[in-house]
């Protein structure tokens, strides 16, 4: 059922800033394109179903730790707060924490994916209907006026892993902005762990192939977008462990020599050259805890599955 948001805040980045991202990392040595524009309308669609994918492992990890230890995070978190979640995608996880937490003041759900966002976000009015709920399309690392949200505290979340996709730098220069943003209150963060290779290589590589579509709607973007000229049946997905910087890295291989046009200009490829889309940062609980504390916060509580797949901090601002 949808219901009816209390306010939308729409500062969705320009055409224009999508289409500079992508000429700047095309010109680059190694190509690369950053991962936030996965998310157009497809794309956001897709991501959901790589979370019902058998291989995907932190989805339902992460949502069975928020289940196992509703109370437990509910009491940390304390009554009467704003909960602001920070790349909101279909808005479900926090399901599971507005049924376990006291008086929530309202939900702020933040994505870039401005559609896809109002859609949740309507949703989930429909099924909380006391709740203020109050959407903002925006890109989370871009500077824009927060709106005020009126007294009591500010609570973030973030689920997915999504700080994976930040290197530790960018993460720990995010988490300050967060910080400031949430000053009095704390963060509830969703980090996947460093695991058997394996399980990881699965994970990102799916018998179906739904992460290789999510990996290639990129050039499909381009080309609706951008005028690009992207011949997808001459790219291919490629994921792997980068060990040594404890990542998994997503690439976009060329299967041929071949020039690409995308807004007048011509992009060459080799043949085996990437395109660098999406990294996914690995932690163990004390080298996240040493980031957060970098950059300002003070970890207070972690829980985490039996298996050790995942954690989710909470992080007092
Ligand atoms: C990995 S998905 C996680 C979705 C959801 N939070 C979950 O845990 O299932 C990342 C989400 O963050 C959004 N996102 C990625 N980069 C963003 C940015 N720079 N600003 C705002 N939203 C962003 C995407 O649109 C997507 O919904």
């Amino acid at each position: 059922m949808q219901g009816i948001l209390k306010d939308f805040h729409d500062f969705e980045p320009e055409q224009e800033s999508f289409l500079s991202a992508v000429l700047n990392g095309l010109r680059k040595q190694q190509k690369s394109i950053p991962s936030k524009f996965f998310y157009d309308e497809r794309g956001s669609g897709l991501f959901d179903q790589i979370c019902e994918l058998d291989e995907y492992y932190p989805t339902r990890t992460e949502l069975q730790i928020l289940k196992d230890h509703s109370a437990d995070i509910s009491a940390v978190l304390g009554s009467r707060a704003h909960l602001i979640e920070f790349g909101s995608g279909s808005s479900t996880k926090i399901r599971t924490l507005l049924d376990a937490m006291e008086q929530p003041l309202s939900y702020v759900p933040m994505d870039i994916s401005r559609d896809h966002l109002l859609i949740a976000a309507k949703r989930l009015a429909g099924s909380f209907p006391d709740l203020p709920v109050i959407a903002i399309c925006a890109d989370y690392t871009s500077d824009f006026p927060f709106p005020n949200l009126g007294g009591g505290r500010k609570t973030g979340f973030f689920p997915g892993s999504t700080i994976g996709n930040f290197t530790p730098r960018e993460a720990t220069e995010f988490l300050k902005k967060a910080r400031n943003l949430l000053e009095g209150g704390g963060m509830l963060i969703g980090v996947d762990l460093l695991k058997d290779e394996k399980i990881l290589h699965a994970a990102y590589n799916d018998t179906l192939g739904v992460t290789a579509d999510f990996n290639l709607n990129l050039l499909k973007r381009c080309n609706q977008e951008l005028k690009g000229g992207f011949d997808i049946s001459k790219f291919e997905h490629r994921a792997f462990l980068n060990r040594e910087k404890s990542r998994i890295e997503m690439h976009l291989i060329s299967l041929c020599d071949q020039i690409v046009p995308l807004d007048g200009e011509r992009i060459a490829f080799r043949e085996g050259e990437t395109i660098h889309t999406e990294n996914s940062y690995k932690y163990s609980v004390e080298s996240f805890q040493a980031l957060a504390e970098e950059a300002g916060f003070s970890p207070q509580a972690v829980w985490t599955d039996s298996a050790s797949l995942f954690s989710v901090h909470y992080l007092k601002s």
